[in-house]
């Protein structure tokens, strides 16, 4: 089917997803199939990134979460990390006027102070800048690990019950999803995984429980405004059970 056409058809279907969250798999399979250097799938996929962001606000889409770093990507090599860090520093900096047209809002979901201080500032001024747009809410998990989320949660939690802040008997899902980074944001209703694997890579572990999966074999780098409505396309045409029938 035409793009233009599938576009259309996910509009007029109507039951388009809040919150998209991708995790961006395959720049360095894309890079080694070319003979190139594995920074080079990294600035391919910086280049899907700009134009999935385009499409999502095309759409309307409320929220679109990319998983652009996580903490076990830490033990890549250095010149890989630094590579990464570069380009997520010199991606924001550059497009900054661009978000700011386009109505988009940037945030991030993770410990990004662990983050040298120059990335960490030009990200809070993005952050900062673009905290009253009410268009496409784009937020990066940056620093991110599921895991750690949820420990740093009972963490608060019991320093909130030990200081009489809240009883144990107060804690429910909803009380519970407060203390995690993604506090006041739904829960992601799709997720994409490109590059074919079948895992969620400690990826909001708590956040993804009724969260439709899709797995697509493209690489990242490939992963064109079609594929990403192909995706919408299968999603929309799923049925939300939640555990019921
Ligand atoms: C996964 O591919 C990709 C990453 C770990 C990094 C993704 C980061 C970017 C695309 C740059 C971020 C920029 C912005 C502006 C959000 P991989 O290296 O794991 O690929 P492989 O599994 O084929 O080796």
């Amino acid at each position: 089917m035409a793009e233009e056409d599938l576009k259309s058809k996910i509009i007029k279907k109507g039951n388009l997803p809040r919150h998209i969250a991708i995790i961006m798999d395959g720049n360095g399979r894309w890079a080694r199939k070319r003979g190139l250097p594995r920074i080079a799938g990294h600035r391919a996929g910086v280049k899907t990134v700009k134009r999935i962001v385009e499409a999502a606000s095309g759409l309307k889409i409320s929220i679109l979460t990319l998983f652009t770093f996580s903490t076990e990507n830490w033990q890549r090599p250095r010149e890989e990390v630094s590579a990464i860090m570069n380009l997520l520093y010199q991606t924001t900096k550059r497009e900054l006027s661009e978000l700011e047209k386009n109505n988009v809002k940037l945030i991030t979901t993770g410990n990004i102070e662990e983050l040298s201080s120059t990335r960490k500032e030009i990200l809070k001024k993005a952050i900062q800048r673009t905290k009253d747009n009410t268009g496409l809410v784009l937020n990066l998990a940056l620093n991110y690990s599921g895991r750690s989320e949820i420990l740093d949660a009972i963490r608060k939690i019991s320093v909130d019950i030990c200081s009489g802040v809240i009883k144990p008997e107060d804690l429910d899902e909803g009380l519970f999803s407060s203390y995690l980074y993604t506090k006041g944001l739904p829960d992601p209703d799709l997720l994409i995984r490109t590059s074919g694997e079948m895992r969620i890579s400690n990826f909001m572990l708590w956040q993804t429980s009724y969260t439709e999966l899709y797995v697509t074999p493209v690489l990242w780098p490939d992963f064109t405004d079609d594929d990403f409505y192909q995706a919408i396309w299968a999603y929309q045409n799923r049925q939300r059970r939640f555990g019921k029938i």
